[in-house]
């Protein structure tokens, strides 16, 4: 079954021409001729400090700025220690190196699984494939994972890195909370660090790489991404109208508003488009943990009270979390969700 041995299984059989199934179309190849060099740069948020009030009200500042601007910022100093970074990232790595039978145990188009290895997971909602293989674990629904349902390979690395970033989540919704104006722990409150889940990315190296893409262009779903990427660069945000790389800061971690935060926040942050270009070097290992808020419980999720006013009047209806998802899934990756749930 050729679905099972994921991109890097095409590599291993030696294909040296990018299958057509993941040529882009035209049209976004034609649109890469259009795009100009930059020098602008996602902005660096160094979270060192931020127990002392000085400190921790610039931070908010420039929480708050980043997040409507760029809807994109790497923090640095954020607590993690390095080494858990680079230990997951090589668990990543062990578990799609492996051997291909004990990954094909893990493969499966059943989403309610929790552990999955999946190629182009999103393929019935992309117009061309992507090239990267997935690993992609969910607490969506539980937030207790069992450590024995994670592949040995990344076991170790991953329920430390996601003990870490779960506290680093923590962090990031009291200071989006005042940024918004609200008060520290509203965000937590109201559950959006629920519903967690995370992906561990392969891109393995392309025989023609400006023929494809790693990932194509998409916002995210969930409230907040906390994305670690390794030194291969690749990732880009769009900006301006302009595709801006995401600079691979060893040690650092990329944060990103999701759709769920914009509409909540009424527009005031932004959930911003961005892809993963592939690359003639590699494999790129990359990891993305999803904030998704209250799944299981049936919790409404709409513009968030205190920052409506009669200037500011609610953009978006409420609803379920479940039901945002299920949209999700159903629509073009490049498509955006938001109008589904405009006022
Ligand atoms: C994504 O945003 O879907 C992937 C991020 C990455 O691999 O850097
Ligand atoms: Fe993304």
């Amino acid at each position: 079954d050729d679905s099972k041995t994921g991109v890097k299984g095409l590599i291993d059989a030696g294909v040296d021409k990018v299958p057509k199934i993941f040529i882009r179309p035209p049209d976004e190849l034609a649109e890469e001729l259009k795009i100009c060099q930059t020098s602008l740069q996602v902005p660096i948020i160094d979270l060192s400090g931020i127990e002392k009030e000085d400190r921790h009200q610039e931070v908010v500042q420039e929480v708050r700025i980043a997040s409507e601007k760029w809807g994109f910022f790497q923090v640095v100093n954020h607590g993690i220690p390095c080494s858990v970074l680079d230990e997951i990232i090589d668990g990543i790595r062990m578990f799609h190196e492996q051997n291909p039978e004990v990954k094909k145990s893990y493969y499966t188009r059943d989403q309610m699984r929790r552990v999955r290895w999946e190629t182009n997971y999103d393929l019935f909602q992309s117009r061309a494939a992507n090239w990267r293989d997935t690993l992609n674990i969910s607490m969506l629904v539980s937030d207790h994972l069992d450590p024995e349902e994670v592949p040995t390979a990344c076991r170790a690395s991953a329920i430390e890195y996601i003990k870490n970033v779960t506290k680093l989540g923590d962090t990031l919704f009291e200071l989006l909370s005042e940024a918004l104006g609200l008060k520290r722990d509203h965000l937590t409150a109201i559950e959006c660090g629920g519903g967690r889940s995370f992906v561990g990315h392969y891109y393995p190296a392309c025989p023609e790489p400006e023929l494809t893409l790693g990932v194509s262009k998409h916002s995210d779903p969930a409230f907040l991404t906390v994305v670690l990427q390794d030194q291969l660069g690749g990732l880009q945000v769009m900006h301006q109208n302009q595709w801006v790389d995401v600079q691979p800061i060893h040690g650092g971690l990329v944060v990103n508003i999701g759709d769920l935060l914009q509409i909540i926040s009424n527009d005031k942050f932004r959930s911003v488009d961005h892809r993963v270009l592939a690359n003639n070097v590699g494999p790129r290992i990359s990891m993305a943990f999803f904030f998704s808020g209250a799944f299981a419980t049936p919790k409404l999720y709409g513009p968030i009270k205190e920052l409506i006013t009669e200037q500011n009047p609610p953009l978006y209806r409420n609803f379920l979390v479940s039901e945002y998802i299920g949209k999700f899934k159903a629509k073009a990756l490049d498509e955006s969700l938001l109008d589904h749930f405009k006022l």
